[in-house]
């Protein structure tokens, strides 16, 4: 006679359960993978924007050849400018500290305080970018602006979505959208990654032009939120499968992204981060 430990079910139950483990790794990999590219983008925005400001010199923003940036005389403007970068440096840090399941078990009021934070700011920085965009002029073409003006719009819904269902203490639609809100807000983050390891892979742009409006600018300014977005759905849907080949394809589809996050962040690191930041340093 068979035991219960070999029969067909209780094998298929340890399957589904070594594949979402698979999944939850490969899925926590994509985190500290993400935690080390988002910290160093916020390295990047502490010593090109934060500290120039902080100093007084704020004229040195335009190392980083902006496409208006600072103005002088321009108080208006470069108070939205300043509003919307200054938060990134706030929102790369606190942003992904929101995915470490630690800190949502141990210390509950950094999650909620870290949480009210990064929604406030990631709507700031959702208005000021459209502000910025469409009414300072600050585009580099109309068509390439399209796809972060919707990030923009989508970001608003999201935190709208995320901050009301956590009020209402619905916590799993609360996870969803702030999970969505999370990607939409780093949609110029991963802009820059998917841009980066992109270059790496053609071995410098292939459809792309200096005005962000070449085909593959457009492909990527809208997959910079979109692709994210699709694939924590895909893992939200996977965690409710129970055969385990559905979640091994999605287990797949994870590692594959997690290799091109790695992939994307080494090349931002080294060419779009250290680059300015040791120009302003050293
Ligand atoms: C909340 C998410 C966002 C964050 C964290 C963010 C962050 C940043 C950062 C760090 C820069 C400086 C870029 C650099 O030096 O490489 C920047 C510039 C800029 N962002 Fe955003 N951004 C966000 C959303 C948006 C949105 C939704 C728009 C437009 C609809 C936008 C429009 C702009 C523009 C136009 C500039 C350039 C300003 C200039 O060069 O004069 N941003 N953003």
């Amino acid at each position: 006679m068979l035991s219960t430990a070999t029969t067909p079910m209780a094998v298929s139950v340890a399957s589904t359960k070594r594949a979402k483990q698979f999944l939850h790794w490969s899925v926590s990999a994509w985190v500290l993978i993400a935690l080390i590219g988002q910290w160093f983008f916020a390295s990047y925005v502490f010593v090109m924007y934060v500290f120039p400001i902080a100093t007084g010199n704020p004229d040195l923003v335009n190392l980083t050849q902006p496409i208006i940036g600072y103005v002088k005389g321009d108080t208006f403007g470069n108070a939205a400018l300043f509003s919307h970068v200054i938060p990134a440096a706030l929102l790369s840090v606190g942003g992904i500290i929101q995915l470490l399941p630690i800190v949502r078990r141990k210390f509950p009021a950094v999650h909620r305080w870290n949480g009210r934070m990064f929604l406030t700011l990631g709507l700031l920085g959702a208005l000021s970018g459209l502000y910025l965009t469409w009414v300072r002029g600050a585009r580099l073409s109309d068509l390439g602006s399209l796809g972060i003006s919707i990030n923009g719009v989508l970001i608003i819904v999201a935190v709208v979505f995320a901050w009301r269902y956590a009020t209402a203490k619905q916590f799993d639609l609360h996870m969803r959208w702030a999970i969505h809100a999370f990607l939409l807000v780093n949609g110029v983050w991963f802009f820059r990654l998917y841009l980066m390891a992109w270059y790496v892979a053609n071995q410098g742009p292939n459809g792309n032009t200096s005005t962000i409006d070449g085909p593959m600018d457009i492909f990527l300014s809208f997959a910079c939120y979109g692709i994210p977005m699709l694939i924590a759905e895909c893992v939200f849907w996977a965690k409710r499968q129970k055969q385990a080949s559905k979640i091994w394809t999605i287990t797949v589809l994870t590692s594959t992204c997690t290799l091109i996050t790695l992939l994307g962040v080494v090349a931002a690191i080294f060419m779009m981060w250290i680059p300015p930041i040791s120009a302003v340093l050293f």
